[in-house]
Formats: structure tokens, C-alpha cells, sequence
């Protein structure tokens, strides 16, 4: 049976989200399955959403533009709770789920990617990892492959686990150019620490061409368990 959808979560902002997101729908996109990328809310844009316009571009889907996906957009540079109030707009749950199942309607599944990290706010009682129930998808949880990686990935983990929420899966991304200390380790010490073993490191792929993204997320990250299989 086909997950409906998947919510990518970061261990902070910066991480990799928007490219594995970009990875993943291109991959989509060429086997023709329509997954519909969606970012609830998008911080800091000057004046357009630019991972909406990232997003949209990979995914490639006929008559989808950057403003149908990203429905709450502020230019404040930060949380979206702080966003919304600094523009007097504020956020409602109601109105976030409402845009999920219309952008679902239009496309197989949904690939939505949550501003920064699981308990980044977005109005009061309203968090990044509360996406996940609202919109009843799986958390996929991206953490960059650096120094301090170990640590961020297991207290996410941990969350996730206390508050009992969808989990598909962790993903390391090569935010930078590879140092052989952690490139090696921090894969094998999250799986000892936490009892979860990573579904791949997205190598670093300097440039942000979906095309070169997918083949890179395709030949880095095990893709069976996601939507059930049809991106394998
Ligand atoms: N695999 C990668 N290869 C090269 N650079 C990357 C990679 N992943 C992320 N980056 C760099 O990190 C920045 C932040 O990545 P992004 O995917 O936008 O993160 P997030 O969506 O979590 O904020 C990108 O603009 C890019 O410079
Ligand atoms: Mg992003």
C-alpha cells in the first residue's frame, strides 16, 4: 500500500532538506509518479520562495507554480511563528491542512518539507513535528553529515520516539565537502547510539541541478521503504 506522503524534518535549518526534497521528486518525476512537493511555510523570502521555486522545479508538474506550494510566505528570515506575527498574519492549522489535501488531490503523494527542525514554531501549540499528525504523513529526518551530527540525530530521534510520531527514516546529507573523520563515523555511531541505521549520506553535490540530485539520491539513499517503493 502507498504512504501518502512524507514529511521531511531537519535536525536544524540548513541541513539539507530542500536538496534531498529535490533529489527525491526528480527521481519521482522520471519513473511518473506525481508527487506533489509542498512547503507549508516559507521564512525569508526576498521577495519569492526560493525552495518552493527549487521544489516546483524538480518536480516538474504540469501547471504547478512556486506560490500553489507555499501558501504562508514572510520575509523575515526566521521562525515562521515570529514571521507570521512580526507581518500580522497568523497561522492556522485548519488552513494548512486544508492546502495539503488540495495539493494532494493534484498528484499521487505529497512531499512536504517542514521549516528547520522538529520543535521549530509556527503558532502557539503548533510545531514542525505536529505536521506530522496533521497532515498524517511520516517524518523523514534529515541530519548533515558533520561534526556535532551524532548528537543533533539522536535527541530528534529521541523526540520522535516520545512523542510517538510516523517515522520513515534518516538521511545524512553531505553539506560540505567530506572530511574523512566524520564521513566515515557518524553513520555507524547513530545506528549504536540510537538502534536507527541510516538510509544513506547524500554525497555532496555541489550546483543543485535536480538531475544530478536525483542520480545522487538514487544511488546513495535505500528508497524501498519510502512510498512504497515505487521510487526504488
Ligand atoms: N548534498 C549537497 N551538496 C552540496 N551542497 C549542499 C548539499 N546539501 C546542502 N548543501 C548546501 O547547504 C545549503 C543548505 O541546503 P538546503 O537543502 O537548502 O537546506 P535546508 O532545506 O535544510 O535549509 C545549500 O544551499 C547548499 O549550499
Ligand atoms: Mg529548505
Amino acid at each position: 500500500m502507498l504512504t501518502p506522503g512524507l514529511l521531511i524534518v531537519g535536525t536544524d535549518t540548513g541541513v539539507g532538506k530542500t536538496t534531498l526534497a529535490q533529489g527525491l521528486l526528480r527521481i519521482a518525476s522520471r519513473k511518473h509518479f506525481r508527487l506533489v512537493p509542498y512547503k507549508p511555510v516559507e521564512t525569508g523570502c526576498a521577495p519569492h520562495p526560493e525552495d518552493a521555486r527549487r521544489l516546483c522545479a524538480a518536480a516538474d508538474l504540469p501547471g504547478l507554480r512556486p506560490d500553489d506550494i507555499a501558501p504562508f510566505r514572510f520575509a523575515h528570515p526566521v521562525a515562521p511563528s515570529v514571521a507570521a506575527r512580526l507581518a500580522g498574519t497568523p497561522i492556522s492549522a485548519q488552513a494548512l491542512r486544508s492546502h495539503a489535501r488540495d495539493l494532494r488531490a493534484r498528484g499521487d503523494a505529497l512531499l512536504v518539507e517542514s521549516a528547520g527542525g522538529l520543535l521549530t514554531p509556527y503558532a502557539s501549540g503548533l510545531t514542525s513535528s505536529s505536521l506530522s499528525e496533521l497532515f498524517a504523513v511520516d517524518i523523514l529526518l534529515v541530519a548533515p553529515n558533520r561534526v556535532g551530527a551524532i548528537n543533533q540525530a539522536a535527541l530528534a530521534l529521541a523526540e520522535i520516539r516520545h512523542r510517538q510520531l510516523r517515522f520513515a527514516g534518516l538521511v545524512l546529507v553531505q553539506v560540505a565537502p567530506p572530511s574523512p573523520l566524520t564521513e566515515v563515523h557518524n553513520a555507524a555511531e547513530i545506528a549504536a547510539l540510537t538502534g536507527i541505521t541510516p538510509l544513506g549520506t547524500l554525497r555532496h553535490c555541489p550546483g543543485q541541478d535536480p538531475d544530478q540530485l536525483a542520480n545522487a539520491v538514487a544511488a546513495d539513499i535505500s528508497l524501498g521503504g519510502l512510498f512504497g517503493g515505487v521510487l526504488a
